[in-house]
């Protein structure tokens, strides 16, 4: 576990945040480990093992300060448009980090589902994503979702295919189709939507990143590239959710999720 180098400053943020509004599910658009890598002289690759131990520490932090789901962008279904060699890198990274990690995060009460469409991944990593799911399936506490060929638009037009397969069979009615029934057919159906996008890198956009889900999200936005991106940066986003009146349309702050946690530093 890596909070030890950084502890005092942690302290420091962790008492400005309020334990009883933390949000429940995060979600994180991990950007900016290919552009990190080449500034440091390396690859972009460099980048991106960096920025798997930067993941390892966030997802510890989450759970410890009473997040309840942590969802993060690790491939989108755009990124196969890469060169293939980064791609074969990065799909050898996750296979590497699940038989490393798998058994720990498991100790560790954490439970890990993969969100998107898998088919495309080769047998193996599939087997490997599953009997990861599988392992972790009790661990009801805290859920990592890592969305691998994740698509917002691709998991739309999915749900659209299964309300007009439901509608021809006469299952449903069209007119019955309501949000909920639309939401209960999304990858995401088991978990509330994200109280928070956090997005590394500066970028101002969200990458056909959760499209339905991140509706009321707040957003917050910072130039840290991912693998630099510590506890205190993660804190830091939080505090500034904190900070924000929600108000889903109406004109009244809407109090954030109110949470029992007792988290303690140090
Ligand atoms: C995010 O970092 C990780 C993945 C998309 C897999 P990038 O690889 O996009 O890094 P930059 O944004 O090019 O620096
Ligand atoms: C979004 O980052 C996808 C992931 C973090 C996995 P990208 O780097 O692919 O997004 P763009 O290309 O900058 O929009
Ligand atoms: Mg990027």
């Amino acid at each position: 576990m890596k909070l030890k180098n950084s502890t005092s400053k942690i302290k420091d943020l962790s008492s400005e945040i309020d334990k009883l509004r933390v949000p429940n599910h995060i979600a994180v658009i991990m950007d900016g480990n290919g552009r990190w890598g080449v500034n440091k002289g390396f690859t972009r690759s460099y980048g991106h093992n960096k920025g798997v131990s930067v993941l390892k520490n966030i997802i510890r932090l989450s759970k410890k300060i009473g997040i309840k789901v942590l969802t993060v962008y690790a491939f989108s279904t755009e990124n196969w448009t890469r060169p293939p060699e980064e791609v074969n890198f990065l799909l050898n990274l996750f296979e590497k980090v699940l038989d490393q990690e798998i058994n720990e995060l498991n100790r560790e009460l954490i439970r890990i589902k993969f969100i998107g469409d898998l088919s495309s991944f080769s047998e193996d990593l599939r087997k490997k994503f599953v009997n990861a799911e599988n392992i972790t399936h009790h661990n009801d506490e805290f859920t990592l979702n890592i969305c691998t060929n994740y698509g917002g638009r691709q998991e739309l037009v999915k749900v659209a295919k299964e309300l007009a397969r439901k509608s021809i069979s006469g299952e449903i009615k069209p007119d019955q189709i309501n949000e909920e029934m639309f939401e209960s057919l999304l990858l995401t159906s088991d978990f509330q939507d994200p109280d928070l996008l956090i997005r590394t890198s500066g970028e101002k956009r969200i990458s056909n990143f959760l499209l339905w889900q991140l509706a009321y999200s707040e957003i917050y936005i910072t130039d840290v590239l991912w693998p630099e991106f510590d506890e205190n940066e993660f804190l830091k986003a939080i505090i500034d959710y904190q900070s924000r009146n929600r108000r889903f349309g109406g004109i009244k702050s809407v109090s954030n999720q109110s949470l029992k946690s007792s988290f303690s530093f140090g």
